[in-house]
């Protein structure tokens, strides 16, 4: 399929994500200056109304600075589809616009079903994008969610209506299942890559007790830190924005902070980016293709 959808044919490589403009242990004033920080840069915002006042703090910025607001990817969903339409107006209401360039798609219960039988969902889609509520969609993936998206991909549901697919996707993490991650690459459909650092450093994660907010990261942050030392990359979040774009159908890749400084660094690493030398992404792909078997797909719901 065409990389050329108008709805992400202008995606940044980097898009700053919100959740710590959410974090009420931070002060409000520090958040509000990295949020202008980063419309200043221009970049794409992810954000969704479970990240605290996150909305809010937007909305404020928005307000403010009307000539820089970004364009904007929210989440929505959720079990049927009435809630699709809900879940756009409880994002953009506080944000203080009329729609957003992206929905991602988080489905589940009935609507998951829908979406994998090529249902009314797609109707209702369609109806919100003419609408203007929205530009386009993409769909949320999960090690436990590969299959509804699987279904539909390979049933062709997707094409003209969903431009892409959206998950973890970082050194540490690669949320798509191997049978999913496979279809998707083979159709170089678009992907936007999540938690671009995995939560911190790796020293950091493999390091610092409780750094790494599940077990299973801190054990894999072990395996991790030598292949990062032995490419000679010394900073982490350059590592990791090169990591994801070295995968062709990785469109952007989406990372949070607080700081400036932090959001400097994703900033600088966005600038003219190099894919990884092929030995390293060798070595990380096999590691993923066995996370995934070994761990991802067996867990439960939500545990990792
Ligand atoms: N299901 C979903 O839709 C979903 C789930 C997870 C995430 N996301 C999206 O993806 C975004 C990123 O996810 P994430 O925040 O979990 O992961 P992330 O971007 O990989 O990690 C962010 C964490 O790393 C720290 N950090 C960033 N740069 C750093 C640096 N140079 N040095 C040290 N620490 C650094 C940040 O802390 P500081 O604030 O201290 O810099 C923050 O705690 C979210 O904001 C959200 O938009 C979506």
């Amino acid at each position: 399929m065409s990389d050329n959808r108008s709805s992400i044919s202008e995606i940044t490589p980097y898009i700053y994500g919100t959740t710590r403009l959410g974090d009420d242990k931070i002060p409000r004033e520090q958040r509000l200056k990295t949020a202008y920080a980063a419309m200043e840069s221009g970049v794409w915002f992810h954000t969704a109304r479970m990240y605290g006042d996150a909305l809010e703090v937007l909305g404020e910025t928005f307000r403010n600075k009307q000539n820089n607001i970004p364009k904007i990817i929210i989440k929505m969903g959720w079990e049927n589809i009435p809630q699709l339409r809900e879940s756009i107006l409880e994002n953009i209401n506080p944000l203080g616009i009329d729609g957003v360039q992206l929905g991602q798609l988080c489905l589940s219960g009935g609507l998951e079903q829908d979406f994998a039988n090529g249902g009314n969902c797609f109707k209702v889609f369609e109806e919100l994008k003419n609408e203007g509520l929205v530009k386009g969609f993409v769909v949320e993936v999960f090690p436990w969610t590969s299959d509804a998206p699987l279904k539909a991909l390979r049933a062709g549901y997707l094409e003209g209506i969903i431009d892409g697919f959206i998950f973890y996707l970082n050194p540490l993490q690669r949320f798509a299942a191997n049978e999913l991650w496979n279809e998707i690459a083979t159709r170089n459909y678009p992907v936007i890559a999540m938690r671009t650092v995995s939560g911190g450093p790796v020293h950091s994660l493999r390091d610092i007790p409780g750094f790494a907010w599940k077990d299973y990261l801190q054990k894999r942050a072990v395996e991790m830190a030598p292949i990062f030392e032995r490419s000679g990359i010394k900073n982490w979040t350059e590592f990791c924005m090169r990591f994801a774009h070295s995968f062709p159908m990785v469109k952007a890749t989406v990372g949070s902070s607080s700081k400036i400084e932090n959001l400097n660094q994703f900033l600088k690493a966005k600038e003219n980016i190099k894919i990884l030398p092929s030995d390293i992404l060798d070595e990380i792909s096999s590691l993923q293709k066995r996370w995934s078997d070994e761990t991802d797909i067996k867990a439960e719901r939500w545990s990792m």
